[in-house]
């Protein structure tokens, strides 16, 4: 053997040693660069190869790569041991500390406005109502005509709309079919009826739009229950009768209910409903106009055209219907002093209402 292949079998078993020492990966990257480097260990022995004695150099060739292969294979297996070693092990140190306190996870919680919407689902569900919903983008003949109000009825001042412009026109023309962000729920009464068959027993939670100008009790976005009934022979004491047991469901056993005449267009007769002053329980206060009543929501008998346009022989169904303000309910319920806060998105104000109430 020639004197280079006894050096380069020196090294192998010098590295080697080396190698079972190194304490960790830094260890073992040192140890391969001074081996495999530039002007490594490995790499000046093998350069010695071209002045080897050309009889000898093939076999000192051989010892070489079998050097270099062991030699790699041992760094690659203790890489590998160290790494999972690392993993594994270190309670102390920078690594991490198991007994520190948690870091507050923040989980996102229901809008108090849409905490009052799944209580409204609630009740109606145990009075075996189902959900329909329908587009907070309508049509005029939807939101209005089907409803019995016609183009130039007064009755449209009670509903300020907003108008959808011609798409790529004049954002001040409204589009020529006639599309608007709905005013109420009440469009989706027709779709209801137009999709099912009596007897219907719905409540069409939405979003509702008006152009108003915004204050503390006014917003231009709100949001609505609508709930409609068509059935064979239901009647105003029938609707009676349900509005009594939701308000009782919803402030409570003591709530006192009372019917007063109302209007709208699309139900005959009309009325308001009103429950007992939910800040002074009906002795009279600020909140309540000092009359000890609020009135919650408007229901009436479905007007016989709006049965029609929703496709139903008035002659041989009735229907009734309610529709009531979310965002007052939930400002009573929490004594919120201003409608704006509830459209605010500030995290200030909306922390304040966790999970449910
Ligand atoms: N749509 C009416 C409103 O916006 C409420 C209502 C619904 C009244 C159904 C009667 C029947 O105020």
């Amino acid at each position: 053997m020639s004197d280079l292949a006894d050096r380069l079998q020196q090294l192998q078993t010098d590295a080697l040693a080396e190698l079972a020492v190194a304490a960790d990966a830094q260890a073992v990257d040192s140890l391969r660069a001074s081996l495999f480097g530039r002007s490594g260990r490995l790499t000046v022995l093998v350069r010695g190869l071209a002045e080897e004695d050309p009889a000898e150099r093939p076999a000192t060739g051989k010892v070489a790569n079998a050097v270099r292969d062991a030699l790699e294979a041992a760094l690659t297996a203790r890489q590998a041991a160290i790494a999972e070693a690392e993993g594994a092990v270190p309670l102390s140190g920078e690594a991490s500390d198991m007994s520190a306190p948690g870091r507050p996870w923040r989980v996102g919680h229901l809008h108090p406005t849409m905490t009052v919407e799944r209580d409204l689902r609630e009740i109606f569900h145990a009075f075996g109502f189902e959900v329909f919903e329908g587009p907070e983008i309508e049509t005029d003949a939807m939101n209005f005509e089907a409803l019995n109000i016609p183009p130039d009825h007064p009755s449209r001042d009670l509903w300020d709309t907003l108008y959808v412009a011609e798409a790529g026109g004049d954002p001040r023309q409204p589009a020529a079919d006639g599309t608007i962000l709905r005013t109420h729920t009440s469009p989706v009464q027709i779709r209801a009826m137009r999709a099912l068959t009596p007897p219907i027993r719905v409540i069409t939670p939405g979003r509702c739009f008006r152009y108003e100008a915004v204050d503390a009790s006014h917003g231009f976005e709100f949001f609505q229950v609508e709930g409609l009934v068509v059935d064979r022979d239901t009647s105003l004491a029938d609707l009676k009768g349900m509005l009594e047991e939701f308000a009782r469901a919803l402030y409570g056993e003591a709530t006192r209910t009372r019917f007063r005449p109302g209007y709208y267009p699309f139900t005959e007769p009309s009325v308001a409903f009103d429950v007992s002053c939910l800040v002074c329980g009906g002795s009279g206060c600020a909140a309540c106009g000092r009359s000890g009543w609020m009135t919650i929501l408007g229901a009436g008998m479905v007007h016989p055209a709006v049965l029609r346009a929703g496709g139903i022989d008035p002659e041989e169904f009735q229907g009734y219907a309610f529709g009531m303000g979310l965002d007052r309910i939930t400002l009573l319920r929490h004594g919120i002093p201003d409608l704006r806060l509830l459209m605010s998105a500030d995290m200030r104000f909306l922390e304040q209402f966790p999970a449910g109430r």
